[in-house]
């Protein structure tokens, strides 16, 4: 998140993402709508990254830009150093179904499949061979503590056991970011605590990033670094030198 300069471990190689100078139109004329103008940041590899600020100042416009799903009006995003701004469209699902993974606030599952099934299917429709696919899947099901519940349907888990299970099919092909939007925004705060810990787990222990987005304040003392939006700008960036978990 913070500015190269003030990286306290400095090197321009451990920045795993950056964006340079993000401005995002919607419309065209008198209905032009500005969702993010001149954003400029540095994710650190190995970070936990929270970005908070009222509704409509722009988080989720910015995180679909810094997961490729939308393009900037103008500026680059470069994903370790390589810039991923201005690929064809199919360059960039590649690019994504190796090294991001997303997940919603709504958890996303399919409603008739087990956990199992929905993080096996993920791997599939990412195209990704079919051997391995089934270690794969519970490895990542393990790593989010449902691997004993795979076989249970999304009605049959908890809220916070079905974003756990919507976490492992992100993670299940092994990207080194990952992009949540408002992920605890349905859950109350001991499971949303639960999935803050899986991502801590993550990024402490399987070296992914991760970035958030969050209206609790309480989720800004369990992350690294915070970034303010105001109105489409950063405001402000702070740094977590003690987080909670
Ligand atoms: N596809 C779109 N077309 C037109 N305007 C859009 C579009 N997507 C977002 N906007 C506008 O861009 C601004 C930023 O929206 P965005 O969804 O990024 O906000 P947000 O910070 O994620 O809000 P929330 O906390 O409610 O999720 C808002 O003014 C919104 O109305
Ligand atoms: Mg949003």
């Amino acid at each position: 998140m913070i500015a190269l300069e003030e990286n306290p471990r400095g090197a321009e190689s451990e920045a795993l993402l950056q964006a340079i100078g993000i401005k995002r139109v919607f419309g065209r004329g008198n209905a032009a709508v500005t969702a993010l103008a001149d954003v400029h940041l540095t994710v650190p590899a190995g970070a936990m990254v929270a970005l908070k600020g009222r509704s409509g100042s722009g988080k989720t416009t910015l995180l679909n830009i810094l997961s490729a799903l939308d393009e900037p009006t103008e500026g680059q995003v470069l994903l370790r150093g390589k810039e991923i701004t201005g690929l064809s469209s199919a360059e960039r699902s590649a690019m994504r179904r190796k090294q991001i993974g997303l997940v919603f606030q709504s958890f996303g599952l399919i409603p008739l499949m087990s956990a199992y099934e929905n993080v096996e299917f993920g791997l599939r429709i990412a195209g990704t061979p079919k051997r391995g696919n089934r270690e794969a899947a519970e490895r990542a099901l393990a790593r989010v503590g449902m691997k004993e519940r795979m076989k249970h349907r999304p009605m049959e888990l908890s809220g916070g056991e079905q974003q756990r299970v919507a976490i492992a099919r992100a993670i299940a092909h092994e990207p080194g970011l990952l992009i949540a939007d408002e992920p605890t925004a349905e859950l109350d705060s001991k499971m949303g605590l639960q999935v803050m810990r899986v991502f801590r787990d993550l990024v402490n222990h399987a070296g992914m990033t991760i970035i958030l987005t969050t209206h609790d304040p309480g989720i800004m003392e369990l992350v690294d670094h915070v970034i303010a939006l105001e109105d489409g700008r950063i405001g402000s960036q702070t740094t977590n030198n003690a987080p909670l978990i």
